[in-house]
């Protein structure tokens, strides 16, 4: 049995600190796994990625281009990777384009539903993690970390915009599974366990 899961949020809700706890839970569970990132993954999605959050372009052409890193991850890494019993844990996937081009940006949510339908017609993470946290405290955590990206520099009002989309969708289906990220690191980590065990037993 090999699972797809991923892990979403605005910039700064916590999933870096997260992802390793995850994927080691997942192979102390005797479930082989990998772990990757969207947008790239690949050769060719890394260089799309850098394209992607350092350069400024259309929404439309930056939604394309998720989407095309995003079918070159589903054809060479996440789908053969599934197929050969290797759960998946990956750092974003389609919801971010939801949230980010839609949320955010405020692209037609047609564009991208059009495009999730050509993609991944039927592929649909098995479980998602969204870490919930209001957008000023987030950019509190990060400020002054690093130099931060193109995405990472939006307003608090883009953030509202994608935070709430998130939101929306947990909503919608049970894979979702929201995580306060006010709370502490081992908070959150023993929530995530349980929720892992649900999913796995
Ligand atoms: P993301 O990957 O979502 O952008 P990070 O995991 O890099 O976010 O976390 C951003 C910052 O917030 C880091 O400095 C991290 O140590 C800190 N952080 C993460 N989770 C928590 C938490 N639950 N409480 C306080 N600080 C946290
Ligand atoms: P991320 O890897 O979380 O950045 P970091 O590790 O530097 O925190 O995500 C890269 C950025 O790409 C993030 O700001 C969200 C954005 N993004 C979209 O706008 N749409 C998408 O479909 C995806 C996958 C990411």
């Amino acid at each position: 049995m090999a699972f797809f899961i991923t892990v979403e949020g605005i910039d700064g809700a916590g999933k870096s600190t997260h992802l390793d706890f995850i994927a080691q839970y997942l192979q102390d569970c005797e479930y082989p796994c990998i772990q990757t990132r969207e947008p790239g993954g690949t050769p060719l999605g890394e260089q799309l990625r850098g394209l992607l959050l350092h350069h400024e372009m259309h929404v439309n052409t930056e939604t394309l281009l998720m989407f095309a890193a995003r079918s070159e991850h589903l054809k060479v890494l996440i789908e053969p990777t599934l197929h050969n019993n290797t759960s998946v844990v990956c750092d974003r996937f389609t919801d971010a384009s939801y949230a980010y081009q839609h949320g955010g940006k405020k692209i037609d949510v047609g564009f991208i539903q059009s495009l999730e339908k050509i993609v991944h017609p039927h592929l649909k993470p098995d479980l998602t993690f969204i870490f919930d946290l209001d957008p000023s405290i987030a950019k509190s955590r990060i400020t002054g970390e690093r130099d931060l990206d193109k995405f990472e520099k939006s307003s608090i009002e883009f953030f509202n915009g994608v935070r709430n989309v998130y939101l929306d969708l947990a909503k919608s289906d049970p894979r979702y599974f929201i995580l306060d990220s006010t709370q502490s690191i081992e908070t959150i980590q023993s929530k995530i366990k349980d929720r892992l065990d649900v999913l796995i037993k």
